[in-house]
């Protein structure tokens, strides 16, 4: 099982005010360029919220054609793609438009955009951590509830979680006060007490970061449009970078377990033989 991870392309982004950034779209197209070129060709796509900057149904419709454009249907071989909203997203506009990409599960919380599909051995449980016109996000009890449910009726199966909101202090300040601001204890025992999930993969803080949470990794992949810049000052304000875009890919065998890559989207020169 090979699993992508591309997330916050915010869509709809003007970017005037980042000199040299492509754009939002053709940053997108180009990570999506980059899933397609692996090989093998990953099971999974997991998008991980802030698909768009300002939730607008232009910038969803946009999406939809991109990946169409870019990837094969799973189909012909092409990847599963999964996707959570984020806080700059309208999960309402996002479930309808991209409902194929949003399989809201049946007893899901109202509202939420939480699912849960199994692929191959894996369950893959999305969480919706998103507190409308805030930007910081929030799980409740109602869909930790849920979440419990979901697990002990997956109990020690491989499990990936996947959730806008990273559940891990990252240290940079500014982010971290509109991160996942409670509920990650509660999260942290869900996780433990299931005994294997193999991955929560997160969004949001627009960097590579590696944590763990319930004894699971917690693997946060980097924007595929901008970065914030690396700062552990106290009180340091926010401000991006444009580092390169990375798209992460996680192996999984049930007998090895989980192997946590990094891929660069830019091409660099190599491979040399050694
Ligand atoms: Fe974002």
């Amino acid at each position: 099982m090979l699993i992508a991870h591309v997330t916050d392309p915010h869509l709809g982004l003007d970017t005037t005010v980042l000199p040299g950034h492509p754009g939002p779209a053709t940053a997108l197209r180009r990570a999506l360029a980059h899933v397609r070129q692996i090989d093998p060709m990953p099971d999974v796509l997991l998008l991980t919220g802030d698909l768009t900057e300002a939730g607008k149904a232009r910038d969803y419709e946009a999406l939809k054609c991109m990946l169409q454009e870019e990837l094969p249907a799973p189909s012909a071989g092409g990847p599963l793609v999964l996707a959570v909203p984020g806080n700059h997203d309208s999960p309402s506009v996002a479930r309808q438009i991209l409902s194929e990409l949003m399989p809201v599960a049946a007893d899901a919380p109202e509202g939420r955009t939480c699912l849960h599909m199994k692929h191959g051995l894996m369950h893959f449980i999305g969480l919706d951590t998103v507190v409308p016109g805030q930007s910081y996000g929030l799980l409740d009890d109602m869909q930790l509830d849920w979440l419990e449910a979901q697990l002990k009726a997956c109990m020690a199966q491989p499990t990936v979680i996947f959730m806008h909101h990273p559940p891990i202090v990252s240290g940079i300040e500014a982010m971290d006060s509109c991160g996942l601001l409670r509920d990650r204890a509660r999260l942290g025992r869900l996780v433990a007490a299931h005994g294997d999930v193999q991955l929560i993969a997160a969004g949001h803080l627009h960097r590579p970061l590696v944590g763990s949470l319930g004894g699971a990794p917690v693997m946060v992949a980097p924007s595929s449009s901008h970065q914030i810049d690396l700062n552990l000052l106290p009180g340091a304000p926010l401000a991006c970078r444009l580092e390169p875009p990375v798209v992460g890919l996680y192996r999984h065998t049930p007998g090895e377990g989980i192997a946590c890559h990094f891929s660069y989207v830019d091409q660099f020169s190599g491979p040399f033989p050694i």
